[in-house]
Protein backbone atom coordinates (compact mmCIF):
# COMPACT_ATOMS: atom_id res chain seq x y z
CA UNK A 1 0.00 0.00 0.00
CA UNK A 2 1.23 3.70 -0.38
CA UNK A 3 1.07 6.41 2.21
CA UNK A 4 1.78 9.75 2.58
CA UNK A 5 5.32 8.73 3.30
CA UNK A 6 6.08 7.35 0.06
CA UNK A 7 4.45 10.39 -1.83
CA UNK A 8 7.05 12.11 0.42
CA UNK A 9 9.97 9.98 -0.70
CA UNK A 10 8.55 10.37 -4.07
CA UNK A 11 8.88 14.21 -4.28
CA UNK A 12 12.32 14.00 -2.72
CA UNK A 13 13.31 11.31 -5.79
CA UNK A 14 11.97 13.69 -8.40
CA UNK A 15 12.72 17.08 -7.50
CA UNK A 16 13.99 19.19 -9.80
CA UNK A 17 13.16 17.00 -12.64
CA UNK A 18 9.68 17.59 -12.79
CA UNK A 19 8.03 21.20 -12.91
CA UNK A 20 6.11 22.12 -9.82
CA UNK A 21 2.34 23.16 -11.60
CA UNK A 22 0.53 26.26 -10.42
CA UNK A 23 -3.02 26.76 -9.13
CA UNK A 24 -5.41 29.32 -10.87
CA UNK A 25 -8.35 30.70 -9.20
CA UNK A 26 -10.89 30.16 -11.36
CA UNK A 27 -14.13 30.99 -9.61
CA UNK A 28 -14.68 32.50 -6.19
CA UNK A 29 -14.32 28.45 -4.80
CA UNK A 30 -13.01 26.61 -7.24
CA UNK A 31 -9.66 26.19 -8.43
CA UNK A 32 -7.31 24.64 -11.48
CA UNK A 33 -4.31 22.72 -10.80
CA UNK A 34 -2.34 23.28 -14.24
CA UNK A 35 -0.88 20.18 -14.38
CA UNK A 36 -1.09 20.22 -18.30
CA UNK A 37 2.03 22.51 -17.80
CA UNK A 38 4.09 19.19 -16.68
CA UNK A 39 7.00 17.98 -18.85
CA UNK A 40 5.79 15.88 -21.62
CA UNK A 41 2.23 17.38 -21.21
CA UNK A 42 0.87 14.90 -18.24
CA UNK A 43 1.18 14.53 -14.25
CA UNK A 44 2.27 11.01 -16.06
CA UNK A 45 5.77 12.31 -15.44
CA UNK A 46 6.18 12.40 -12.29
CA UNK A 47 4.64 8.53 -12.03
CA UNK A 48 6.88 7.87 -14.55
CA UNK A 49 9.91 9.55 -13.29
CA UNK A 50 9.55 7.89 -10.18
CA UNK A 51 8.78 4.66 -10.89
CA UNK A 52 12.26 4.44 -13.24
CA UNK A 53 14.23 5.59 -10.03
CA UNK A 54 12.96 4.04 -7.71
CA UNK A 55 13.53 0.95 -9.42
CA UNK A 56 17.61 1.11 -9.87
CA UNK A 57 19.74 0.95 -12.14
CA UNK A 58 17.97 0.68 -15.91
CA UNK A 59 18.67 -2.82 -17.83
CA UNK A 60 20.59 -1.99 -20.89
CA UNK A 61 17.54 -2.60 -23.22
CA UNK A 62 15.99 0.21 -20.88
CA UNK A 63 12.44 0.27 -20.40
CA UNK A 64 8.87 -0.52 -21.94
CA UNK A 65 5.69 0.81 -21.29
CA UNK A 66 2.57 0.14 -22.50
CA UNK A 67 0.01 3.42 -23.04
CA UNK A 68 -2.51 5.58 -24.14
CA UNK A 69 -0.49 7.62 -25.08
CA UNK A 70 0.31 9.71 -22.17
CA UNK A 71 2.31 7.19 -19.61
CA UNK A 72 4.49 6.71 -23.15
CA UNK A 73 5.24 10.24 -23.52
CA UNK A 74 5.91 10.42 -19.96
CA UNK A 75 8.40 7.31 -19.93
CA UNK A 76 10.08 8.78 -23.08
CA UNK A 77 10.76 11.67 -21.64
CA UNK A 78 11.82 10.48 -18.51
CA UNK A 79 14.34 7.85 -20.25
CA UNK A 80 15.91 10.57 -22.81
CA UNK A 81 16.68 12.72 -19.77
CA UNK A 82 18.05 9.79 -17.57
CA UNK A 83 19.83 8.31 -20.75
CA UNK A 84 18.04 4.97 -21.54
CA UNK A 85 16.15 3.67 -24.30
CA UNK A 86 12.36 3.59 -24.44
CA UNK A 87 9.82 1.25 -26.39
CA UNK A 88 6.61 2.17 -26.48
CA UNK A 89 3.38 0.40 -27.43
CA UNK A 90 0.81 2.41 -28.17
CA UNK A 91 -2.66 1.60 -30.02
CA UNK A 92 -3.58 2.31 -33.39
CA UNK A 93 -6.08 4.18 -32.30
CA UNK A 94 -3.92 6.97 -30.43
CA UNK A 95 -3.89 10.00 -31.31
CA UNK A 96 -1.51 11.32 -33.92
CA UNK A 97 -0.65 14.10 -31.84
CA UNK A 98 0.54 11.36 -29.03
CA UNK A 99 2.48 9.26 -31.71
CA UNK A 100 4.36 12.37 -33.59
CA UNK A 101 5.36 13.31 -30.09
CA UNK A 102 6.78 10.01 -28.95
CA UNK A 103 9.11 10.09 -32.00
CA UNK A 104 10.37 13.37 -31.38
CA UNK A 105 11.15 12.13 -27.68
CA UNK A 106 13.23 9.44 -29.13
CA UNK A 107 11.32 6.40 -28.15
CA UNK A 108 10.78 3.08 -30.17
CA UNK A 109 7.00 3.68 -30.57
CA UNK A 110 5.02 0.25 -32.33
CA UNK A 111 1.01 0.69 -32.48
CA UNK A 112 -0.98 -2.24 -31.99
CA UNK A 113 -4.51 -3.35 -31.52
CA UNK A 114 -7.20 -0.85 -30.88
CA UNK A 115 -7.17 -0.45 -26.62
CA UNK A 116 -4.68 -0.06 -24.47
CA UNK A 117 -4.91 -3.53 -23.22
CA UNK A 118 -3.82 -5.25 -26.26
CA UNK A 119 -0.60 -2.80 -26.19
CA UNK A 120 -0.11 -3.87 -22.78
CA UNK A 121 0.14 -6.99 -23.37
CA UNK A 122 2.58 -6.89 -26.62
CA UNK A 123 4.68 -4.64 -24.19
CA UNK A 124 4.83 -7.46 -21.93
CA UNK A 125 6.08 -10.00 -24.90
CA UNK A 126 8.62 -7.11 -25.67
CA UNK A 127 9.99 -6.85 -21.80
CA UNK A 128 10.56 -10.89 -21.77
CA UNK A 129 11.88 -11.33 -25.26
CA UNK A 130 14.24 -7.97 -24.53
CA UNK A 131 15.05 -7.58 -21.18
CA UNK A 132 13.78 -4.27 -21.04
CA UNK A 133 12.21 -3.27 -17.84
CA UNK A 134 8.15 -3.15 -17.82
CA UNK A 135 7.12 0.08 -16.67
CA UNK A 136 3.09 0.45 -15.37
CA UNK A 137 1.20 3.12 -16.64
CA UNK A 138 -0.69 3.55 -13.17
CA UNK A 139 -0.97 -0.05 -11.41
CA UNK A 140 2.54 0.39 -9.26
CA UNK A 141 3.40 1.90 -6.09
CA UNK A 142 6.08 3.95 -7.72
CA UNK A 143 3.80 5.69 -10.26
CA UNK A 144 1.19 6.26 -7.74
CA UNK A 145 3.22 7.67 -4.91
CA UNK A 146 4.81 9.68 -8.07
CA UNK A 147 1.19 10.37 -9.22
CA UNK A 148 1.15 11.87 -5.57
CA UNK A 149 3.59 14.55 -5.48
CA UNK A 150 1.01 17.23 -7.31
CA UNK A 151 -1.43 16.70 -4.40
CA UNK A 152 1.95 17.73 -1.88
CA UNK A 153 1.76 20.88 -4.00
CA UNK A 154 -2.10 21.47 -3.25
CA UNK A 155 -1.68 21.10 0.51
CA UNK A 156 1.06 24.13 0.17
CA UNK A 157 -0.57 25.86 -1.90
CA UNK A 158 -3.76 26.46 -0.84
CA UNK A 159 -7.05 25.84 1.44
CA UNK A 160 -9.33 23.30 -0.32
CA UNK A 161 -12.27 20.71 0.34
CA UNK A 162 -12.15 18.51 -2.82
CA UNK A 163 -10.13 17.70 -5.73
CA UNK A 164 -12.25 16.12 -8.49
CA UNK A 165 -9.86 14.04 -10.84
CA UNK A 166 -10.26 11.76 -13.79
CA UNK A 167 -9.81 8.59 -13.71
CA UNK A 168 -8.22 5.52 -16.15
CA UNK A 169 -6.24 3.12 -14.51
CA UNK A 170 -7.16 4.38 -11.49
CA UNK A 171 -3.08 5.44 -10.31
CA UNK A 172 -3.41 9.58 -10.63
CA UNK A 173 -6.41 9.27 -8.18
CA UNK A 174 -4.80 6.52 -5.68
CA UNK A 175 -1.82 8.84 -5.78
CA UNK A 176 -3.63 12.00 -5.03
CA UNK A 177 -5.39 10.44 -2.37
CA UNK A 178 -2.26 8.82 -0.96
CA UNK A 179 -1.01 12.75 -0.41
CA UNK A 180 -4.00 13.32 1.21
CA UNK A 181 -4.70 10.92 3.53
CA UNK A 182 -3.96 11.27 7.26
CA UNK A 183 -5.39 9.40 10.10
CA UNK A 184 -8.13 7.70 10.65
CA UNK A 185 -10.84 9.72 13.20
CA UNK A 186 -13.39 7.04 12.60
CA UNK A 187 -15.42 5.85 15.72
CA UNK A 188 -14.16 2.22 14.26
CA UNK A 189 -10.79 2.69 13.65
CA UNK A 190 -10.94 4.22 17.36
CA UNK A 191 -12.33 0.89 18.77
CA UNK A 192 -10.04 -1.30 16.63
CA UNK A 193 -7.66 -3.39 18.12
CA UNK A 194 -5.14 -1.20 16.67
CA UNK A 195 -6.43 1.79 17.61
CA UNK A 196 -6.85 4.55 14.91
CA UNK A 197 -2.67 4.17 15.17
CA UNK A 198 -2.83 1.03 13.63
CA UNK A 199 -5.99 2.10 11.08
CA UNK A 200 -4.02 5.74 10.29
CA UNK A 201 -0.95 3.30 9.45
CA UNK A 202 -3.18 1.25 6.30
CA UNK A 203 -3.94 4.38 5.07
CA UNK A 204 -2.01 7.27 5.73
CA UNK A 205 1.89 5.55 6.79
CA UNK A 206 4.50 4.55 4.74
CA UNK A 207 4.09 1.24 6.17
CA UNK A 208 0.94 1.23 4.26
CA UNK A 209 -1.58 -1.65 5.28
CA UNK A 210 -0.19 -3.06 8.44
CA UNK A 211 2.99 -3.16 7.49
CA UNK A 212 5.13 -3.90 11.03
CA UNK A 213 1.89 -3.00 13.27
CA UNK A 214 1.14 -6.64 13.41
CA UNK A 215 -2.24 -7.59 14.70
CA UNK A 216 -2.96 -4.89 16.55
CA UNK A 217 -2.73 -2.83 13.23
CA UNK A 218 -4.26 -5.23 10.82
CA UNK A 219 -7.49 -5.49 12.90
CA UNK A 220 -8.00 -1.65 13.04
CA UNK A 221 -7.23 -1.49 9.48
CA UNK A 222 -9.51 -4.42 8.92
CA UNK A 223 -12.37 -3.22 10.97
CA UNK A 224 -12.50 0.61 9.13
CA UNK A 225 -11.92 -0.71 5.56
CA UNK A 226 -14.32 -3.68 5.72
CA UNK A 227 -16.42 -2.10 8.24
CA UNK A 228 -18.03 -5.60 9.14
CA UNK A 229 -16.75 -8.54 10.00
CA UNK A 230 -15.98 -10.36 6.70
CA UNK A 231 -13.22 -8.17 6.07
CA UNK A 232 -11.85 -7.88 9.48
CA UNK A 233 -11.81 -11.69 10.29
CA UNK A 234 -10.43 -12.22 6.50
CA UNK A 235 -7.79 -9.97 7.50
CA UNK A 236 -6.57 -11.90 10.49
CA UNK A 237 -2.68 -11.11 11.12
CA UNK A 238 -1.48 -9.91 8.28
CA UNK A 239 -2.14 -6.05 8.32
CA UNK A 240 -1.47 -5.33 4.78
CA UNK A 241 -2.77 -8.85 3.34
CA UNK A 242 -6.06 -8.24 5.29
CA UNK A 243 -6.50 -4.58 3.70
CA UNK A 244 -5.65 -5.63 0.46
CA UNK A 245 -7.97 -9.01 0.62
CA UNK A 246 -10.64 -6.81 1.58
CA UNK A 247 -10.02 -4.28 -0.86
CA UNK A 248 -8.86 -6.41 -3.55
CA UNK A 249 -11.61 -8.81 -3.75
CA UNK A 250 -11.18 -11.95 -2.46
CA UNK A 251 -13.09 -11.21 0.11
CA UNK A 252 -15.73 -10.50 -2.87
CA UNK A 253 -19.01 -9.14 -1.58
CA UNK A 254 -18.45 -9.11 2.15
CA UNK A 255 -15.23 -6.38 1.30
CA UNK A 256 -17.34 -4.20 -1.16
CA UNK A 257 -20.55 -4.41 1.16
CA UNK A 258 -17.73 -2.98 3.80
CA UNK A 259 -16.62 -0.55 2.16
CA UNK A 260 -19.92 1.34 0.97
CA UNK A 261 -21.84 0.45 4.11
CA UNK A 262 -19.35 0.29 7.23
CA UNK A 263 -19.39 2.27 9.48
CA UNK A 264 -15.79 3.10 9.94
CA UNK A 265 -15.55 6.04 7.58
CA UNK A 266 -12.82 7.04 6.59
CA UNK A 267 -11.49 10.75 6.72
CA UNK A 268 -8.70 12.27 5.03
CA UNK A 269 -6.60 14.37 6.57
CA UNK A 270 -8.23 17.90 7.60
CA UNK A 271 -11.36 16.29 5.63
CA UNK A 272 -10.47 16.50 2.07
CA UNK A 273 -11.63 14.37 -0.26
CA UNK A 274 -10.43 13.23 -4.02
CA UNK A 275 -13.91 12.60 -5.66
CA UNK A 276 -13.09 10.62 -9.07
CA UNK A 277 -14.45 11.33 -12.04
CA UNK A 278 -14.60 8.45 -15.36
CA UNK A 279 -16.59 8.92 -18.81
CA UNK A 280 -19.71 6.54 -18.85
CA UNK A 281 -17.75 4.92 -21.60
CA UNK A 282 -14.73 4.26 -19.75
CA UNK A 283 -15.83 3.19 -16.21
CA UNK A 284 -13.79 1.22 -14.47
CA UNK A 285 -13.57 2.49 -10.60
CA UNK A 286 -17.56 2.48 -10.30
CA UNK A 287 -17.79 -1.05 -12.15
CA UNK A 288 -14.67 -2.08 -9.51
CA UNK A 289 -16.69 -0.17 -6.32
CA UNK A 290 -20.15 -2.08 -7.38
CA UNK A 291 -18.65 -5.34 -8.25
CA UNK A 292 -15.79 -5.26 -4.80
CA UNK A 293 -13.20 -6.30 -7.37
CA UNK A 294 -11.45 -4.98 -10.02
CA UNK A 295 -13.61 -6.27 -13.54
CA UNK A 296 -13.07 -5.60 -16.78
CA UNK A 297 -15.21 -2.95 -18.98
CA UNK A 298 -15.81 -2.21 -22.28
CA UNK A 299 -13.90 1.15 -23.36
CA UNK A 300 -14.75 3.56 -26.10
CA UNK A 301 -15.96 7.44 -26.26
CA UNK A 302 -13.90 10.98 -26.77
CA UNK A 303 -11.85 10.06 -23.46
CA UNK A 304 -10.98 6.48 -24.23
CA UNK A 305 -7.34 7.42 -25.44
CA UNK A 306 -6.63 8.94 -22.14
CA UNK A 307 -8.97 7.34 -19.69
CA UNK A 308 -10.10 3.88 -21.60
CA UNK A 309 -7.78 1.37 -19.14
CA UNK A 310 -9.88 -1.88 -19.02
CA UNK A 311 -9.58 -2.44 -16.00
CA UNK A 312 -8.89 -0.19 -12.18
CA UNK A 313 -5.40 -1.07 -11.05
CA UNK A 314 -5.46 -3.43 -8.39
CA UNK A 315 -3.29 -1.07 -6.08
CA UNK A 316 -5.14 2.01 -7.18
CA UNK A 317 -8.54 0.26 -6.25
CA UNK A 318 -7.69 -0.94 -3.17
CA UNK A 319 -6.24 2.92 -1.98
CA UNK A 320 -9.85 4.30 -3.37
CA UNK A 321 -11.82 1.38 -0.95
CA UNK A 322 -9.27 2.52 2.23
CA UNK A 323 -10.22 6.00 1.19
CA UNK A 324 -13.48 5.69 0.51
CA UNK A 325 -13.47 7.52 -3.01
CA UNK A 326 -16.35 8.21 -4.40
CA UNK A 327 -16.64 8.26 -8.94
CA UNK A 328 -18.99 10.08 -10.70
CA UNK A 329 -19.81 9.53 -14.25
CA UNK A 330 -19.68 11.91 -16.83
CA UNK A 331 -21.22 11.40 -20.83
CA UNK A 332 -19.76 12.58 -23.60
CA UNK A 333 -21.17 15.21 -24.69
CA UNK A 334 -20.77 16.90 -21.10
CA UNK A 335 -16.61 15.55 -21.47
CA UNK A 336 -16.62 17.61 -25.27
CA UNK A 337 -18.93 20.89 -23.90
CA UNK A 338 -16.25 21.33 -20.57
CA UNK A 339 -13.28 20.78 -22.58
CA UNK A 340 -14.90 23.65 -24.87
CA UNK A 341 -16.12 25.99 -21.65
CA UNK A 342 -12.10 25.55 -20.77
CA UNK A 343 -10.79 27.25 -24.35
CA UNK A 344 -14.03 29.41 -24.33
CA UNK A 345 -13.60 31.20 -20.89
CA UNK A 346 -10.18 30.39 -19.48
CA UNK A 347 -8.34 29.96 -23.20
CA UNK A 348 -7.05 26.41 -21.48
CA UNK A 349 -6.93 23.56 -24.08
CA UNK A 350 -6.76 20.28 -22.66
CA UNK A 351 -7.37 16.95 -23.82
CA UNK A 352 -10.51 14.90 -23.51
CA UNK A 353 -9.71 12.72 -20.58
CA UNK A 354 -8.46 15.74 -18.71
CA UNK A 355 -11.96 17.58 -19.61
CA UNK A 356 -13.90 14.76 -18.24
CA UNK A 357 -12.94 16.24 -14.37
CA UNK A 358 -14.45 19.70 -14.97
CA UNK A 359 -17.33 18.09 -17.11
CA UNK A 360 -18.35 16.63 -13.13
CA UNK A 361 -19.08 20.53 -11.96
CA UNK A 362 -20.31 22.14 -15.73
CA UNK A 363 -22.44 19.22 -16.16
CA UNK A 364 -24.16 19.50 -12.43
CA UNK A 365 -23.28 15.90 -11.84
CA UNK A 366 -21.02 17.44 -8.39
CA UNK A 367 -22.52 19.92 -6.93
CA UNK A 368 -20.25 21.35 -4.65
CA UNK A 369 -21.88 22.52 -0.60
CA UNK A 370 -22.31 25.92 0.26
CA UNK A 371 -18.58 27.31 0.60
CA UNK A 372 -16.83 23.88 -0.39
CA UNK A 373 -13.65 24.57 -2.10
CA UNK A 374 -12.95 22.41 -5.18
CA UNK A 375 -10.18 21.90 -6.79
CA UNK A 376 -10.33 20.63 -10.78
CA UNK A 377 -7.13 18.79 -11.85
CA UNK A 378 -6.19 19.84 -15.03
CA UNK A 379 -3.37 17.02 -16.13
CA UNK A 380 -3.46 16.26 -20.00
CA UNK A 381 -2.69 18.83 -23.36
CA UNK A 382 -1.85 15.79 -25.13
CA UNK A 383 -4.28 17.16 -27.74
CA UNK A 384 -5.13 18.47 -31.52
CA UNK A 385 -6.66 22.35 -30.47
CA UNK A 386 -7.73 22.34 -34.01
CA UNK A 387 -11.29 21.35 -33.06
CA UNK A 388 -11.33 24.42 -30.54
CA UNK A 389 -10.37 27.34 -32.75
C1 LIG B 1 -4.72 13.37 -19.21
C2 LIG B 1 -5.03 12.22 -18.34
N1 LIG B 1 -5.85 12.39 -17.30
C3 LIG B 1 -6.16 11.37 -16.48
C4 LIG B 1 -5.66 10.11 -16.69
C5 LIG B 1 -6.04 9.01 -15.76
O1 LIG B 1 -4.94 8.54 -15.06
P1 LIG B 1 -4.95 7.09 -14.45
O2 LIG B 1 -4.80 6.13 -15.58
O3 LIG B 1 -3.80 7.07 -13.53
O4 LIG B 1 -6.27 6.94 -13.78
C6 LIG B 1 -4.81 9.87 -17.77
C7 LIG B 1 -4.27 8.57 -18.04
O5 LIG B 1 -3.57 8.35 -19.01
C8 LIG B 1 -4.47 10.96 -18.61
O6 LIG B 1 -3.65 10.81 -19.66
Amino acid sequence: MIGIEDVRAAEERIRGRVRRTPVLRAGAQTFFKLEYAQHAGSFKTRGMMNQILASGPAPAAGIVVASGGNAGLAAAYAARELGIPAAVFVPETAPPVKVAKLGKLGAQVTQVGSEYAEAHAAAVVHAERTGARFCHAYDDPGMVAGNGTLGLELLDDLEFDTVLVAVGGGGLAAGVAAALAGPAESADAGKGAGGSAGAGESVGGSAGAGGDAGAGGSAGAGESVGGSAGAGGDAGAGGSAGAGKSAGGSAGAEGSAGAGAGTGARVTAGGKRVVAVEPENCPTLSRALAAGEPVDVAVSGVAADSLGARRIGLLPYQIAVLTEMRSLLVDDAAIVEARRRLWDDYRIVVEHGTAAAYAALTSGVYRPAEGERVVVLLCGANTNPGDLA
